[in-house]
């Protein structure tokens, strides 16, 4: 025992200041200057400020939702701010072959990809389970499938630039969320793909990184109107979200939490007090929400 403890704790301390030291890599703007990138669902929201914020770091932007007005202002504003590049493609993600579509437009567009940004949420309810099983395949295929979909396509293209795969989740797709329950099943779904596809990389030797984003409330119009007056909590501004999603792709991070103090924290409860981390989460709700009121997911 005592030498083992001899043993473990150096090598413990040493596994610890390791951790710690590749931990502080700090990110630069100019890290993602140049590069070509996918952003779905970079209409509105966190997408949009995605966008932006790679416009000024001076990279190739593809973007891509289904209302082409506003991918056209994006799009203008994104030449504004200093993209290198700047293009949309619009159409549903419903549709695997439109998924497809957009990774091939960045093939013959840029001529290859950098980091694949994939955001984009279909209309869900806010309410009880309203049992509608058809809802659930739709929502699972374009949350979920879509983003099945556009990875595979893009992987050569990745493994060619040791890219990266960005994929935004939420709280709600690491312990179970109420009123929401369809949207929390796709979210689930993409930490388990993800997170296996990774360890599958890791085994090739494939130079991809996946950085899995775990987001609390945050301000886009969509989820403030449809949680803001449910939910105890002050939303955090989406472009703070955005900037930090873009530092964790870029520094290849494994998962992304933000806001840290109201999605890290309270995880760290969930192996060790499942209850009551359950219980916090029913508690940031102030009353039961209307069964069946068709608002989109947070
Ligand atoms: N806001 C929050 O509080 C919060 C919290 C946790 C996680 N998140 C996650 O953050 C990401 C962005 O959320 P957000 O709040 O920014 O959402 P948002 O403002 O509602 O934006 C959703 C985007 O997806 C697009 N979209 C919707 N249905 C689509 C479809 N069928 N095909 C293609 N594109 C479609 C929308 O554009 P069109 O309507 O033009 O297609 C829009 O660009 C999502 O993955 C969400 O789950 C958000
Ligand atoms: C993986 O790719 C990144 C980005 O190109 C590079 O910085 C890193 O050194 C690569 N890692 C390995 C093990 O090749």
């Amino acid at each position: 025992m005592g030498r083992l403890q001899k043993i473990l704790i150096p090598l413990l301390g040493l596994v610890l200041a390791f951790w710690f030291y590749s931990a502080r890599e700090n990110f630069k703007p100019e890290m993602l200057q140049g590069k070509r990138v996918i952003v779905t669902g970079a209409s509105t929201g966190i997408g949009e400020q995605i966008a932006y914020h790679l416009a000024r770091m001076g990279s190739h932007i593809l973007i891509t939702a289904r209302t082409e007005a506003k991918l056209q202002k994006v799009v203008r504003r994104c030449l504004e701010l200093g993209a290198a590049s700047a293009r949309y493609v619009s159409g549903t993600m419903e549709d695997m072959a439109f998924a497809q579509h957009v990774v091939s437009e960045a093939q013959a567009s840029l001529g290859g990809l950098d980091m694949l940004i994939l955001n984009h949420v279909g209309a869900s309810y806010f309410g009880f389970f309203d049992g509608d099983v058809e809802h659930v395949r739709k929502l699972l295929e374009i949350n979920f499938l879509s983003y099945v979909a556009m990875t595979t396509a893009a992987l050569p293209m990745l493994k060619e630039s040791e890219g990266s795969i960005v994929v935004v989740s939420s709280m709600a797709g690491k312990v179970g969320f109420p009123f929401t329950v369809p949207y929390s099943a796709t979210k689930f779904a993409l930490d388990g793909f993800f997170s296996s596809l990774r360890q599958e990389f890791s085994i090739q030797n494939i130079n991809v990184s996946i950085t899995l984003c775990i987001l609390g409330f945050i301000d886009t119009d969509r989820a403030v109107r449809a949680a803001a007056e449910v939910l105890r909590e002050v939303p955090a501004p989406r472009d703070e979200c955005a900037l930090e999603i873009l530092k964790g792709a870029a520094l290849r991070r494994r998962e992304l939490y933000y806001r840290y103090s109201s999605t890290r924290l309270p995880l760290l409860l969930r192996d060790c007090a499942a209850e009551l981390l359950d219980y916090l989460v029913r508690s940031r709700y102030r009353l039961p929400a209307a069964p069946g009121t068709p608002r989109p997911p947070l």
